[in-house]
C-alpha cells in the first residue's frame, strides 16, 4: 500500500499533477450529528481508512467574518479544543485530515469577508490551527454563482497557497461541486473557469455524485455517465491536462444510503462498484458524506438523517468499503 502511494507520488511529479492530496477520506462533522464521540483510534483500527474531511468551517450565522464550525458564534475555531483533539487522535493514528469550508447550508465566509486579506486571514487562522496541508470549498448552493464571492475566494486560494510554500510547505486544494444529470452546471463550469482566470490552482475538483435526482435502481451506470461527463467538460477546461491527468484530478463524493432524493439509493454494493470505477480510472479521491451515517438508524427512520444511513447495515460498513479506493 504505502509502496504504490510512493510509486503514484513520483508518477504524480513526472505528470505535474500534485500528489499529497487525501485519497480515501469520508465527510465527518465534528461537532453536529453526534460526531462528538467518535474515537478515532478504534474508527481507523476498524476501517483502514485514516484521513477525513471535516465539515463545515463557516462565518457565523449573522454573517461574521469570523471562522466558526458550523456557523456557531460559541464554536470560533480560533478558541477551539475539542476539534484539534480529534485532529491530534487521527493523526497519532498514522492518518490526516481535510476541511471543508462551505457546504449546502449556512454561511461561506467568501460571502461576507468583505476584502481578500479579511478573507486570507480568517481561511489562514483554520489553516494555522489545525496545521493543515488539505483544505476543500464545498461551493453549492446560494454560494454557487456568487460572482463577488467566487472572485474574493481565488484570489484567497492564490494567496493561501503562496504563504504555505514560503513556508515550504504545499496547499493541496479540492473544489468540491454540485453535479446534474449532464455534469457539471454552467454556474459549476464558471466558477472553475474563474479559479483559471485568477490563477489559482486548484488540485482536485470533487464531485458530488448524489442529490442530482439519480435513479436508484441503476445508480452506478447513472454515476459513471454523470463522472465522463465532468471527464468531458474538465478535459476542456483544463487542456493542459492529458486524459490521465484529467481522472487524477477528478474526485468522486457519493453518500451513502439514502439521499436527500426520494429517488435515489447507494448500498454498500453501489460505492463496491464506483470504488471500482475510480480504481479504475485512478480518480484522485473518493470520498462520502458521511462518516456520521454510517450506521443503522435506531430510532424513527425519516426519510434522510445526518446520524444514520437509514437503511439496514453493519456499523462502519461503508466506511470499510470505501478502504477498497488504493
Ligand atoms: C435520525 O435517527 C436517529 C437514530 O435512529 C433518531 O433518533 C432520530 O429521530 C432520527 N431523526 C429524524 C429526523 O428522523
Amino acid at each position: 500500500m504505502l509502496a504504490l502511494r510512493i510509486a503514484a507520488c513520483v508518477l504524480s511529479v513526472i505528470s505535474a499533477v500534485n500528489c499529497g492530496g487525501l485519497r480515501a477520506a469520508p465527510y465527518y462533522m465534528p461537532l453536529d450529528n453526534n460526531g462528538q464521540d467518535f474515537d478515532f483510534s478504534q474508527i481507523i483500527k476498524q476501517t483502514g481508512v485514516k484521513q477525513f474531511i471535516m465539515a463545515f468551517p463557516l462565518a457565523t450565522d449573522d454573517g461574521k467574518c469570523i471562522p466558526t464550525w458550523d456557523g456557531k458564534a460559541n464554536l470560533k475555531i480560533a478558541d477551539d479544543t475539542v476539534v484539534l483533539g480529534k485532529v491530534k487522535q487521527i493523526r497519532a493514528s498514522g492518518g490526516d485530515v481535510s476541511v471543508s469550508f462551505g457546504g449546502y447550508n449556512g454561511v461561506e465566509l467568501g460571502h461576507v469577508c468583505g476584502d481578500v486579506n479579511a478573507l486570507v486571514n480568517a481561511y489562514q487562522i483554520v489553516i494555522d490551527k489545525y496545521s493543515l496541508t488539505n483544505v476543500d470549498f464545498d461551493i453549492e448552493g446560494d454560494d454557487l454563482g456568487d460572482v463577488q464571492g467566487e472572485t474574493l475566494r481565488a484570489k484567497a486560494i492564490k494567496i493561501l497557497k503562496d504563504n504555505a510554500k514560503a513556508k515550504g510547505k504545499d496547499l493541496f486544494v479540492t473544489l468540491t461541486l454540485p453535479s446534474t444529470t449532464v455534469g457539471l452546471s454552467e454556474l459549476g463550469r464558471a466558477e472553475i473557469k474563474r479559479t483559471l482566470d485568477l490563477g489559482a490552482h486548484i488540485d482536485l475538483y470533487k464531485i458530488m455524485a448524489f442529490d442530482y435526482g439519480g435513479p436508484g435502481a441503476d445508480q452506478v451506470n447513472s454515476v459513471i455517465t454523470i463522472m465522463e461527463d465532468v471527464h468531458k467538460q474538465l478535459k476542456q477546461l483544463r487542456p493542459d491536462l492529458n486524459e490521465q491527468q484529467v481522472y487524477a484530478s477528478t474526485g468522486l463524493i457519493l453518500m451513502n444510503g439514502h439521499t436527500d432524493q426520494p429517488s435515489e439509493l447507494y448500498t454498500v454494493d453501489t460505492f463496491r462498484k464506483l470504488i471500482d470505477y475510480a480504481n479504475q480510472k485512478k480518480l484522485g479521491r473518493v470520498s462520502y458524506w458521511a462518516l456520521n451515517r454510517d450506521r443503522q438508524c435506531t430510532g424513527p427512520v425519516g426519510w434522510v438523517n445526518g446520524t444514520c444511513s437509514s437503511i439496514t447495515q453493519q456499523p462502519w460498513e461503508f466506511t470499510k468499503t470505501l478502504a477498497n479506493f488504493h
